[in-house]
C-alpha cells in the first residue's frame, strides 16, 4: 500500500511518520510537507534511509503540484495532518490558515477523487482534525463525536471547515474517508511557540514563562506517541465515515500544569523548591480564549480498543528528559538554523 502523509515534519506527524514506517514495513510512506517554520526533518533523521520511506518537499495549497503527485504516484491512502496549527498565529494571520487549512485540504481532496475516480476500493482519506472545532466548555461536560461544532478562533474555524469538506466528499462522492478529534498533545519535536515546550525552554534558559490571563484555562493533554497510536487503529481498525475523539482524560488547568513543570524542572536542575516558579508571568489573554476542553474517549476506547499507553506523570518525565537531553534541537529550532539548512538543501 501506498500512503501520503502529509505534515510528516511537524510535531505529530513526525510520530505518525515514524510509527507507520517502522511498524508496516510493506507499505510505502511519501511524507509531503511544506517545511513551514514548524517542519524540520530533524525530526525524522533515524529514518530518513529507510527504503519504505520518502520525503517530499511539497505545499498543500499549489493545486497543479498536488494534482501531478497524485498523478504520478497513486496514492491508496491518505492520512492528512499538514495544517497551520498555532491559535495565537491564525489570530494575528488568519488567512495563512485559510489558505493551508482549507484550501490546501481541499485541494487533496480533489486530486483524490481525481485520481480514484468512482473506484474507491481499499482507499482512504483520513484526516487529522482537533477538538477546539467543537468550541468551549464550561465547568461541566466532555466533547463528543455528536457535540454541535462551534469553532472560536480562525485556526479552529478552518480546521471545522476542512472537516466539513473531508465529510461533504464522503456524502457527495462516495469518497471513503475518516476523521478523528484529538485534544492537546504533548511530547518531543513539539514546537516551542506551545505551552509546555515553550514552559521547559523558558524554565531552563531562566526567562519569564508567559500565563495567559489568571491561568484558568483547562486543556486535556495526550502523549503524542498515543496520538500517534489512536491514528493507527482509527487508519487500520476505524469505520469508514466514522470519527474518533481522542483525548487524555487528562485536565490540567494551565497554572497548574506550570506549576508542576517548574516543580518537575527544579528537580531536574538541582534548582531550590520553589526557585522556577518565581519566572511565572501572567500576562495579557489570548483574544477569545476558550475556557476548556474536554474529550470523551470511550467510542475509541470501547470500539477500537485504543487507550493511552503512559500516565501523565510518565509522559511529562519523558518530554522533560527529552528537551533535557536534545540541546541541538531546541537550539536549531530557536536560533532558526534548521530553517536555513533545509532551504538551502531543497531549494529549486
Ligand atoms: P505542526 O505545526 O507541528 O506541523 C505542521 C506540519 O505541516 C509542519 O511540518 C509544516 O511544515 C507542514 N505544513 C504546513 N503548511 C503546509 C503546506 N501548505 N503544505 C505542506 N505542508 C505544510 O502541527 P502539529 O501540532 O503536528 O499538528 C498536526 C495536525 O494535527 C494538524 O492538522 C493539527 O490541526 C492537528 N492537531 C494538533 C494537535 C496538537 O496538540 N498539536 C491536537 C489535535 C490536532
Ligand atoms: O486542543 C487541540 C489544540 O491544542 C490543537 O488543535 C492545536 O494545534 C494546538 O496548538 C493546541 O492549541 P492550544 O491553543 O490549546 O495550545 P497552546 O499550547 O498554544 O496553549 C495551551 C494553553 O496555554 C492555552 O490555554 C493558552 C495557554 N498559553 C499558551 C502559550 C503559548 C499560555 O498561557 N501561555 C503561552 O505562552
Amino acid at each position: 500500500m501506498k500512503i501520503l502523509i502529509t505534515g510528516g515534519a511537524g510535531f505529530i506527524g513526525s510520530h505518525v511518520v515514524r510509527l507507520f514506517v517502522t511498524k508496516y514495513p510493506n507499505y510505502q510512506i511519501f511524507n509531503l510537507d511544506k517545511l513551514t517554520y514548524a517542519g524540520n526533518l530533524q525530526n525524522l533523521t533515524d529514518i530518513e534511509n529507510a527504503p519504505n520511506y520518502t520525503f517530499v518537499k511539497g505545499d498543500i495549497t499549489d493545486q497543479a503540484f498536488i494534482s501531478n503527485l497524485f498523478q504520478e504516484q497513486k496514492f491508496d491512502a491518505v492520512i492528512h495532518l499538514a495544517a497551520e496549527s498555532h491559535v495565537d498565529r491564525s489570530i494575528t494571520d488568519p488567512m495563512a490558515f485559510v489558505f493551508t487549512n482549507v484550501i490546501g485540504t481541499c485541494y487533496l481532496l480533489h486530486a483524490a477523487k481525481e485520481l480514484w475516480k468512482s473506484d474507491f476500493s481499499n482507499k482512504l482519506f483520513y484526516h487529522v482534525s482537533t477538538d477546539e472545532v467543537y468550541g468551549s466548555l464550561g465547568e461541566e461536560g466532555m466533547f463528543t463525536e455528536e457535540t454541535k461544532y462551534d469553532p472560536r478562533s480562525p485556526y479552529s474555524a478552518s480546521k471545522a471547515s476542512s472537516d466539513h469538506f473531508v465529510r461533504a466528499y464522503n456524502h457527495t462522492y462516495g469518497m471513503p474517508v475518516k476523521v478523528s478529534n484529538c485534544s492537546n498533545n504533548y511530547g518531543p519535536n513539539h514546537f516551542p511557540e506551545k505551552l509546555i515546550p515553550l514552559a521547559l525552554n523558558n524554565i531552563k534558559n531562566e526567562k519569564p514563562v508567559p500565563v495567559y490571563g489568571k491561568g484558568e484555562n483547562v486543556r486535556d493533554w495526550l502523549y503524542v506517541i498515543d496520538h500517534a497510536r489512536a491514528i493507527d487503529d482509527v487508519f487500520h481498525k476505524g469505520q469508514v465515515g466514522e470519527t474518533y475523539n481522542i483525548g487524555g482524560v487528562n485536565e490540567w488547568r494551565n497554572i497548574d500544569l506550570i506549576h508542576l513543570l517548574c516543580d518537575i524542572m527544579d528537580r531536574k536542575l538541582g534548582r531550590e523548591e520553589g526557585a522556577s516558579r518565581k519566572l511565572i508571568t501572567f500576562v495579557t489573554d489570548r483574544a477569545g480564549h476558550d475556557l476548556r476542553y474536554a474529550i470523551d474517549s470511550s467510542k475509541i476506547m470501547n470500539e477500537l480498543g485504543w487507550e493511552p499507553s503512559v500516565t501523565f506523570e510518565e509522559g511529562l518525565e519523558k518530554t522533560v528528559d527529552w528537551y533535557l537531553q536534545n540541546e541541538d534541537w531546541l537550539q536549531n529550532v530557536t536560533s532558526g538554523n534548521y530553517q536555513e539548512y533545509y532551504q538551502k538543501q531543497y531549494s529549486q
